[in-house]
């Protein structure tokens, strides 16, 4: 049985955590896409042309560590604007994706583009602000010296790439559940994210 879970939402709304929740509870692996990118950023930013960067992408350069820097993040989304970098990802993620006994990835445009197909698909906000309070403290507390402010405007510069930049843009697929995290607890959001699972599948298999 192939049993895709697909989220999708914008920077630091909660879906990180949340696909690993889930992943966890039915015991699925999860992928989340986000280090692609970031990976194929940070080989750019040691000289590599982002093409052939995504090209030459290897598992081994998903390890988190150091992807999470401000200049990594910000040039993440830069590549992630190009047509020939998304096309280059795309057969690693649908590989994932198709596994035996199904798969959950998180992203941008898991629902949209990678895997329409999704069995169960999830669109996960929050408001910017909350946003970036969250990813402020994330990387005050992993040692980096940023304001709340700038971290606020990274958040809005973020999302207005991902949202309007051509190529695979970020937005809800029409036949996702929405779910906003701005006031729920992380044990209330896996609860609802368990429900609309449930639901989903109930529905579909
Ligand atoms: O989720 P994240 O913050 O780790 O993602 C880093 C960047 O990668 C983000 O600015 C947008 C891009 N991205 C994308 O375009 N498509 C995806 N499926 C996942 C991430």
């Amino acid at each position: 049985m192939q049993f895709t879970i697909a989220i999708d939402g914008p920077a630091a709304a909660g879906k990180g955590t949340l696909a690993a929740q889930l992943a966890a509870y039915f015991s699925l692996p999860h992928l989340d896409t986000g280090l692609l990118y970031r990976a194929v950023g940070r080989m750019v930013l040691e000289g590599q042309t982002p093409e052939t960067a995504a090209q030459r992408l290897q598992p081994n350069d998903l390890n988190p560590s150091g992807l999470y820097t401000p200049a990594v993040t910000q040039q993440a989304s830069r590549v992630a604007e190009l047509a020939p970098v998304r096309a280059a990802l795309v057969d690693f993620q649908r590989d994932f994706a198709s596994q035996t006994g199904g798969a959950v990835l998180d992203g941008r445009d898991i629902g949209t583009v990678i895997c329409p197909q999704a069995a169960v698909k999830l669109f996960v906000t929050a408001r910017p602000e909350v946003r970036a309070e969250r990813r402020h403290r994330e990387l005050i507390s992993g040692g980096t010296k940023i304001s709340y402010a700038q971290v606020l405007q990274d958040v809005y510069e973020r999302d207005y790439r991902d949202q309007n930049r051509v190529e695979a843009p970020l937005i809800a697929a029409p036949d996702a559940t929405m779910l906003d995290t701005s006031d729920l607890s992380i044990e209330a959001v896996l609860e609802r994210a368990i429900i609309a699972v449930k639901q989903f599948s109930s529905d579909r298999l």
